[in-house]
């Protein structure tokens, strides 16, 4: 298993830690695909279940974020909206014919998504707990 879900993720709100699960494990099917050499149209599939994935998860912390009042909503929708485009560069690349689903590749979205889900997602536990989630 290439990225492995830890306490060191968790922000205490059920529904994103099964998200971010969820994230982790698309991510790591990706990987799977990649290391198996298999052909354009699996990486591809995968690639674009992790895109929808993200765009549903993303959507719905935004929510929660917004109606809550949550003061780091507009800086935490900002790093989603450049993680999205990264993204869909990426897949818009594959999709004309590059060969760009690399290891590497999938090793920079793992870091950011390391990185965005121990930090900024996890700010946002405290307040939510506070409303009521
Ligand atoms: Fe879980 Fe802010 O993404």
């Amino acid at each position: 298993m290439y990225v492995k879900w830890d306490d060191s993720y968790s922000n205490g709100i059920e529904i994103f830690d099964t998200q971010h699960k969820g994230l982790f494990k698309l991510i790591n099917d990706l990987h799977d695909g990649i290391r198996e050499k298999k052909n354009r149209e699996a990486l591809g599939t995968a690639l674009g279940a992790l895109m929808e994935y993200t765009n549903t998860h993303f959507g719905d912390e935004e929510n929660a974020m917004r109606i809550t009042g949550y003061p780091g909503y507009e800086d935490h929708k900002t790093q989603h909206v450049a993680f999205i485009t990264q993204v869909s560069d990426i897949n818009d690349r594959f999709r004309s014919g590059e060969p760009v689903m690399t290891m590497e590749l999938v090793g920079l979205l793992v870091n950011w998504l390391k990185n965005h889900i121990q930090t900024v997602d996890r700010a946002y536990g405290p307040h939510l707990k506070a409303k009521g989630a």
